[in-house]
């Protein structure tokens, strides 16, 4: 054996760490972190805001500040606000120097929604010549974890959020009402069913559809009323297109099935490219790192509009 290959047998390995306070860690997650150089993969599951703490400090501890540089914590789950506490309790948790990296990605909403409202950006830009400021959004599937961020995301660009709930308006309000809180920004909540719908699809010009998987939310008889549309984006891979009319590898094709002749559709898998290609990057940022690094949802939203090349 070479000094060298017998250097790289004596250093550390990358060891990274899951929380996620669900019964299951994603597959997803754990390719991508495989993929970003990760040699080990450690899912701990049913852990909460309240069990991070001693966790991140037995991770911390056990391998010196150097090897910590090779020790990661990433943070999983179904809810945004969930992860980011529990980020903030692994972050307080940590003794300087005894550091570790950390991101937070729950249910993918972070990276998703990242790379989908830069992806729309990214098409206003070259097909409309425009941008999300003061653009009429609607966002269908809102109260979920991609929805949320995608509001986030879109009315800190100046954008006017609609955040629809099909369930009822208390849960789009109740939504709206944590955002403005945790979050600072204001979107209207509203009650997406039959002509309530009709109505908001109406006065969008930029549609995200975030609801569940394999759900079509916006059928062609309702794409016929969406006379402002610009841009149609939909999260939805699974069969049927949750807006019809959106294939998923369309990457800003015309949409045929809109009112409005300047409508384009992105799809799914075009997204899910810019998302594997975010979580991978930033994975791959915390592995490198020489200072403790910490990423959420802006610092994927940052990378996505890297990755996609959107123009500032
Ligand atoms: N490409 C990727 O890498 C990637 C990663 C993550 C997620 N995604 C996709 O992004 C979308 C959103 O993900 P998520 O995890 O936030 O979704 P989710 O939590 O499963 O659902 C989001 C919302 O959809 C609404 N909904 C449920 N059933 C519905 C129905 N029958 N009709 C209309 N709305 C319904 C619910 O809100 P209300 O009950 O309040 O209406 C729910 O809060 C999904 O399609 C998912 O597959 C893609």
């Amino acid at each position: 054996m070479s000094d060298s290959e017998t250097r790289q047998a004596m250093e550390k390995s990358y060891i990274l760490h899951l929380f996620t306070p669900i019964p299951q860690a994603s597959p997803f997650d754990v390719n991508i972190a495989h993929d970003a150089g990760y040699n080990v993969v450690v899912p701990y599951t049913g852990v909460g805001p309240e069990a991070v703490a001693e966790l991140t400090q037995d991770a911390i501890f056990s391998r010196g500040a150097k090897g910590g540089r090779r020790t990661g914590i990433f943070i999983g789950g179904r809810e945004v606000d969930v992860a980011l506490d529990m980020m903030d309790a692994t972050r307080k948790a940590m003794v300087p120097p005894f550091e570790v990296s950390v991101f937070a990605d729950p249910g993918g909403a972070f990276t998703t929604a990242a790379s989908a409202i830069a992806m729309i950006e990214k098409h206003l830009y070259f097909t409309h010549n425009g941008n999300l400021k003061d653009k009429q959004v609607l966002v269908l599937g809102g109260t979920g974890a991609v929805g949320r961020v995608a509001t986030v995301l879109a009315g800190r660009l100046g954008a006017k959020v609609d955040l629809a709930s099909h369930t009822s308006l208390d849960r789009a309000r109740h939504a709206c009402d944590v955002i403005a809180q945790r979050y600072g920004v204001e979107a209207n909540p509203a009650f997406g069913i039959g002509d309530k719908l009709l109505a908001l699809v109406e006065r969008a010009e930029i549609i995200v559809s975030a609801a569940r998987a394999g759900v079509e939310v916006l059928p062609a008889d309702a794409m016929r009323h969406s006379g402002a549309l610009l841009i149609a984006a939909d999260l939805n891979a699974l069969p049927p297109a949750g807006i019809a009319g959106v294939g998923v590898m369309d990457d800003g094709a015309p949409l045929a099935a809109a009112l409005s002749k300047k409508a384009i559709g992105i799809g799914a898998l075009v997204i899910n490219n810019i998302r594997y290609q975010v979580g991978r990057t930033l994975f791959e940022l915390m592995r490198n790192a020489s200072q403790p690094c910490c990423f959420d949802f802006e610092d994927a939203f940052a990378k996505a509009r890297e990755i996609a090349k959107v123009p500032h």
